[in-house]
């Protein structure tokens, strides 16, 4: 880069918020009637996060920005760009972009370019990469970027209820980041698969999708040919750059997007195994052994042998429990995200590893159904306070914000997933207003008028009164 342009651009300051609710996946199995073991081994998730009726994506994103201005002592006017990505529709037209401005408008700063990207869990990653490349452009004004990942995923009753979730991630982005891109190196591939959409757009639901009823061949078929495709584009890159080639030992963590864990275990089995097939350092002998009998399968017989894929997440397991498992604390604890999934992960490994990352680097898997996938990685150093990676993981402040949550009872969440079901496009109603499981400084959705016109207010902060515009009028 010539001098004088921004170095290290990437993530300055992060901030998450999720709901106080929660449901634990052990009381879901018995409920759900699914054999014991299936949601919590099977899947490998923990929990689920889920909204309320007074909370969604656009209350969860005011919090979430709101929190991040207040904790790094941001002044809203020097926020020059704003990106949302999210999958959750509540507006066909307008975006949750245009729903957080309420919060700059307040600060006179309208000077705020971006709105939202979305294609299923990729509309995070698409966001991050607007700011980032905004900084690193000649349209770049010297202000911060500000990246909002948001969805309440939720599935009608069945086998893919537990795979459910809800969150929001703030990302503050400019130069000299503690979490900086190593943009030469990114491995992208996108194209058309039906494997997972939303075309019903009267239900919040996804419909019944090919991913849900071919079971895990489909899933893996489309996944481990796309993880050697971006990996390969990705090594192909670093390989021209740094001179060697790239293999599972040149990163310290890898982050995957996570629809469930298991996933993630064998996202992480089958890099694994395309590392022994291009005949990499990383992999032992004890292991290679193991893996040669698959030598001899073709790609589609591999995505079908459950013999490899047992041999291959044997053999990765202490790699994965060094490289993966750090990242895997809060996909476990809220389930799928989408777009808040990865980012979410991202925090687990800065919340269990913080001490230690100054001078590593951790590869990005990102995954959107569709299909669109970009693999990325973030090299990590000392930032300036408050951007240290210390003072990051302090306001993530991830262990107190999972200890404080409400576990409620299987039939409590089904109840709310009904009610939500009735709400989901309407109009002329007013929420419980029950905000007593919410910290101060949360916004919650007080009502929604006869013109769908949405109204939210802040808990312990002066009753927000909203006019014909829908600002907010309470403060920070
Ligand atoms: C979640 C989902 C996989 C469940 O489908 P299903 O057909 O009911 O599940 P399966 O029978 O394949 O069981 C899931 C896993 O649990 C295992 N399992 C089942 N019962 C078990 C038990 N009692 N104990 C331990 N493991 C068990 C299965 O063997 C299977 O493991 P595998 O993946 O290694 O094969 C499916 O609903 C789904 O794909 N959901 C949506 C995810 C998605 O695509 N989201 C999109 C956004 S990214």
């Amino acid at each position: 880069m010539e001098s004088g342009r921004p170095k290290d651009v990437g993530i300055l300051a992060m901030d998450i918020y999720f709901p106080p609710t929660c449901v634990q996946q052990e009381a879901l199995e018995g409920h759900d009637g699914a054999s014991k073991g299936k949601y919590t081994i099977g899947l490998g998730q923990d929990c689920m996060a889920f909204c309320t009726d007074v909370e969604d994506v656009i209350s969860m994103s005011l919090t979430v920005v709101t929190s991040l201005l207040k904790k790094y002592q941001i002044d809203p006017k020097q926020i020059g760009r704003l990106e949302v990505g999210s999958e959750t529709v509540i507006d066909k037209s307008k975006s949750i972009k245009t729903w957080i401005m309420q919060i700059f408008e307040e600060y006179d700063n309208t000077d705020v370019e971006g709105v939202d990207s979305t294609n299923a869990c990729y509309g995070g990653t698409a966001a991050l990469f607007n700011c980032v490349n905004w900084v690193e452009s000649n349209s770049w004004d010297g202000r911060y970027g500000l990246v909002v990942c948001t969805d309440s995923g939720v599935y009608a009753e069945g086998p893919a209820r537990p795979t459910g979730g809800a969150a929001a991630v703030a990302m503050l982005i400019g130069p000299n980041a503690p979490i900086s891109f190593e943009s030469k190196y990114r491995g992208t591939h996108m194209s058309h698969v039906y494997d997972f959409y939303k075309p019903n757009l009267a239900s919040e639901y996804p419909s019944p999708f090919p991913g849900l009823l071919m079971g895990s061949y489909l899933r893996h078929a489309t996944l481990w040919p796309l993880i050697l495709v971006i990996t390969t584009t990705a090594a192909s890159k670093f390989e021209k750059f740094e001179g060697k080639q790239f293999s599972i030992s040149d990163s310290d963590y890898f982050v995957f997007h996570s629809p469930y864990n298991k996933l993630v275990q064998k996202g992480f089995a089958r890099l694994y195994f395309n590392d022994f097939l291009r005949n990499t350092s990383v992999v032992a002998k004890d292991a290679k052994e193991k893996l040669e009998p698959f030598t001899k399968l073709s790609g589609d017989e591999s995505y079908e042998s459950r013999d490899l894929e047992k041999a291959s997440q044997q053999v990765a397991k202490p790699l994965y429990d060094a490289k993966v498992q750090p990242s895997t604390l809060l996909p476990k604890q809220l389930g799928n995200m989408y777009t808040a999934s990865l980012y979410a992960a991202f925090a687990s490994v800065i919340h269990n590893k913080h001490k230690t990352l100054v001078g590593q680097r951790i590869v990005m898997f990102s995954y959107g159904s569709g299909l669109t996938s970009t693999m990325f990685s973030f090299k990590l150093q000392n930032g300036q306070h408050p951007f240290s990676l210390p003072n990051i993981a302090s306001v993530l402040n991830v262990s107190e914000k999972l200890e404080r949550r409400h576990v409620v009872s299987p039939e409590k969440f089904v109840e709310t997933l009904k009610l939500m079901e009735h709400r989901y496009g309407a109009k002329d109603f007013e929420t419980s207003r029950d905000t007593s499981l919410l910290t101060p400084g949360t916004f919650y959705l007080v009502n929604v008028d006869s013109m769908y016109r949405r109204y939210y207010a802040r808990k312990n902060v002066e009753e927000a009164t909203h006019g014909e515009n829908g600002s907010l009028a309470n403060g920070h």
